[in-house]
């Protein structure tokens, strides 16, 4: 674990090095929780909003995109359901007077009961080698049981507190579990409160004339009170898909792990809407079509898991995550949920507009049930950044830093490189640059020896390196070396465009989709 965290930091300090994500206003000392994406990390997040929007919108016939402003009427997150219920519970430390969210807090007291399960079986894989039945020993030690049981028992208890919003018992937890402050130490904790997500601010310029809104906690609501715009004037109908990228912001009170858990942060989330009980049918579809979406990519099928949803929200009959193994364990990256009818209903009653489809096969008007895909493109590019990252050790004793992105994701496609910087070489390679540039994201390198300048493509994750040697001149051909094998083929100019693309193009990963 201590080596994953370790493998975590160099990935954190390489995405600074490397132009990919900067700490936001950081000659400030930054902002909690805010980070800015450099001249390499808008290219890569880029791409993987392309990926998404070209397979949502290119693929599905039935699926269009919109772009709803971050500032929407305030009574449309009453109706939502985020005034009231968008919080965390926290509690504060009065000797170090930090403030932990309480959920989380206990939420890890009930790790440390499976680590210590994990470390009784450890022990007794070494105790007893060869003949060890890890099932068995799981199944009926009785060391295990009992922490299971105690495992268990506060899991009830925290759920049911969760459930009835009871406060009052999530600190009696704390108190009753002697969870200490990892600063002070000490057990002396205030009562627990709700805090809402949301950021509030002012539209208008006078005292009395302003108005209270806030910032989009979620891009979906944009989605929700579009709906009927978007099928009347597409002619839609139902099923269909409306997607949407954008910004959405979050007070997070534990903010961690780099850019897993941000303040601002970019959701794509895509809307379909179905007919009252069909819904579940097109729950399960889009769960596998959204992981054939992220294992296309090739990270690895092992990475990714579902965890599907015991406790639903009150809206919600069916929801489960999909889960990217980062270097700090299983994490959401997506969630599918299947909405109901529950937010368009709400958007009826409070604005008391009539937002009935009207479905022409059935001659009859509803409101329709919604699946929702709704995925971070941070997380996202965290988990390609994470499982890309290598140190990898040659054969002449030298370690090499690469990144294996995907390579129709790689900021740069390929680096065209003049062997020495004359006799015509720098000339031949400009050349060659200005006729790739017009298809693929292409860079012209010329500082420093040729293996540091791999190093430095590697290093972003660029899939292609071109070389300009004297050969070149005489007879047209350059070298065309592989970023992850690192394997150099002679191949001609003129058969480069062709040999890029296939490899580098979003359209070939498109193609594994359908
Ligand atoms: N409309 C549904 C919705 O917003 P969510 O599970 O709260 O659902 C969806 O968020 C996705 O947005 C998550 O799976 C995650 O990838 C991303 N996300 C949520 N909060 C985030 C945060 N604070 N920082 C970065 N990404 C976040």
């Amino acid at each position: 674990m201590a080596q994953q965290e370790d493998v975590f930091k160099k990935i954190v300090s390489h995405a600074k090095e490397y132009g990919f994500v900067f700490p936001s206003s950081e000659i400030y000392d930054g902002l909690g929780a805010v980070y800015d994406y450099g001249q390499n990390g808008v290219e890569l997040k880029n791409n993987i909003k392309r990926y998404w929007w070209d397979s949502m919108t290119m693929l599905h016939e039935n699926i269009v995109g919109i772009d709803s402003a971050i500032f929407m009427h305030p009574t449309i997150w009453k109706a939502s359901g985020h005034v009231d219920a968008f919080n965390d519970p926290l509690i504060d430390n009065k000797d170090s007077k930090k403030r932990y969210r309480a959920d989380v807090l206990i939420e890890e007291e009930i790790a440390k009961f499976d680590d210590k399960i994990e470390k009784e079986v450890a022990k007794a894989k070494k105790r007893f080698g060869e003949s060890f039945d890890e099932a068995l020993f799981r199944e009926t030690n009785p060391r295990i049981q009992e922490i299971v049981a105690k495992r268990d028992a506060l899991h009830e208890r925290f759920a049911n507190a969760m459930n009835n919003n009871d406060l009052n018992e999530l600190r009696q937890i704390i108190i009753d579990q002697e969870i200490v402050d990892p600063i002070s130490g000490t057990r002396n904790w205030t009562d627990v409160r709700q805090f809402n997500l949301m950021f509030k601010t002012e539209m208008g310029s006078t005292a009395d004339g302003a108005m209270g809104v806030y910032l989009r906690p979620e891009t979906a609501q944009g989605i929700f009170v579009n709906y009927l715009n978007v099928q009347k004037t597409g002619r839609m109908r139902i099923p269909f898909g409306i997607a949407q990228i954008g910004k959405a912001f979050r007070n997070e009170i534990v903010a961690r792990q780099f850019i897993f858990r941000m303040r601002e942060f970019e959701q794509m989330e895509m809307q379909f809407f179905v007919r009252p009980g069909t819904e579940l049918e097109w729950f399960k579809q889009w769960k596998e079509t959204r992981l054939r979406w992220h294992k296309a990519l090739g990270l690895g099928d092992q990475k990714y898991r579902y965890h599907d949803h015991e406790k639903l929200a009150h809206y919600a009959n069916a929801a489960t995550d999909i889960e990217f193994e980062m270097p700090f364990g299983f994490k959401e990256v997506e969630g599918i949920h299947s909405r109901t009818n529950f937010d368009l209903s709400q958007h009826e009653k409070f604005s008391g507009k009539n937002i009935k489809y009207f479905d022409p096969e059935l001659n009859e008007s509803y409101v329709p049930y919604v699946i929702e895909t709704s995925i971070g493109v941070d997380r996202m590019f965290l988990s390609v950044l994470c499982s890309s990252y290598e140190e990898q050790p040659l054969e002449n004793g030298e370690t090499r830093v690469v990144l294996h992105l995907p390579a129709p994701l790689a900021p740069t496609k390929c680096a065209v490189m003049p062997l020495v910087r004359k006799d015509g070489l720098p000339e031949k390679a400009r050349e060659i640059v200005n006729s790739l540039k017009f298809d693929f994201a292409t860079r012209y390198d010329e500082k420093d020896s040729i293996g540091k300048r791999y190093r430095r493509q590697d290093a972003v994750g660029t899939p292609f390196c071109i070389t300009v040697d004297h050969q070149t001149l005489e007879d047209n051909t350059v070298t065309l070396r592989e970023r992850d094998s690192m394997e150099q083929t002679r191949v001609n100019i003129d058969d480069l465009n062709a040999l890029i693309h296939d490899r580098v193009s979003i359209n070939a990963l498109l193609r594994k989709l359908s």
